[in-house]
């Protein structure tokens, strides 16, 4: 089975850093049957990396708007990223819900903007060290399932999942790969109250290296998103098993 191996910039790279990454990304990765690949570059540097990466890798995009169009100044909507070639649209990141303060009610509402533009949204959920502490991960996941899947008409073909424990993202703690295969199990099951087919999720939390093949090994564990290690060439090369040196 294919697996994806996502790689999420977030603001971590210059318009000319981003530009750079693209070229050597396009130049070592080619289409294959292995790994679906895409990478989700700032929204000022979507244009050209897209055009750097000539096909070669996916693209996506970090955040848009809830709405088609309109007046709302400072937003992009999924309808124009689909105009400019993108694939995918993160839906639901931690650091979306908890740095800008969105609520399970406009993620449901971003997904199915995502889903309008004809785009697969990349849902991503995940739960705090608090709710760990307090024997609250089913609670928390299956709430922010339950809130944006509720009542929607949906094929596992449409949208990717993405767990991604909120302490384990940017603090070199991952879940360990044996946890986070018991997790995307329970999910999977989860999901499918709310879609029809088997649910694809990714894991997503301090990704590096040294650990990456660990959670691809594991049968319910469908890819990865990765943060701070896909903005180094040499690493995002590596987790995709290809040899890089500059
Ligand atoms: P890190 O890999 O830097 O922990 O980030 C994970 C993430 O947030 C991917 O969306």
């Amino acid at each position: 089975m294919k697996k994806y191996i996502f790689g999420n910039w977030k603001m971590y790279l210059d318009h000319k850093e981003s530009i750079d990454l693209a070229n050597v990304l396009s130049k070592k990765i080619k289409k294959n049957d292995t790994y679906e690949v895409a990478v989700f570059p700032s929204l000022l540097s979507f244009l050209e990396v897209s055009t750097k990466l000539n096909n070669k890798v996916n693209i996506g995009a970090q955040n848009c708007a809830w709405v088609s169009k309109g007046a709302y100044t400072g937003e992009v909507s999924a309808h124009i990223l689909a105009d400019v070639g993108c694939k995918y649209v993160l839906v639901g990141h931690s650091e979306r819900r908890h740095i800008f303060g969105e609520t399970n009610e406009l993620v449901r509402k971003k997904l199915e903007a995502v889903l309008d533009a004809g785009l697969i949204p990349v849902l991503c959920i995940g739960e705090t060290q608090a709710d760990r502490d307090e024997d609250k991960i089913q609670y928390r996941l299956k709430k922010q399932l339950m809130k944006a899947l509720e009542g929607i008409d949906i094929n596992a073909e449409n949208i990717i999942f993405a767990y991604e424990p909120v302490w384990a993202i940017g603090t070199g703690t991952p879940c360990l790969p044996a946890d986070a295969d018991d997790i995307h199990g329970w999910l999977k099951l989860e999901i499918k109250n709310y879609i029809k087919g088997e649910a694809k999720i990714l894991y997503g939390g301090s990704v590096n290296v040294d650990n990456a093949t660990s959670y691809l090994d594991y049968e319910m564990i469908d890819g990865l998103l990765v943060g701070g290690a896909s903005v180094k060439s040499d690493d995002f090369l590596k987790i995709l098993d290809i040899e890089y040196k500059k």
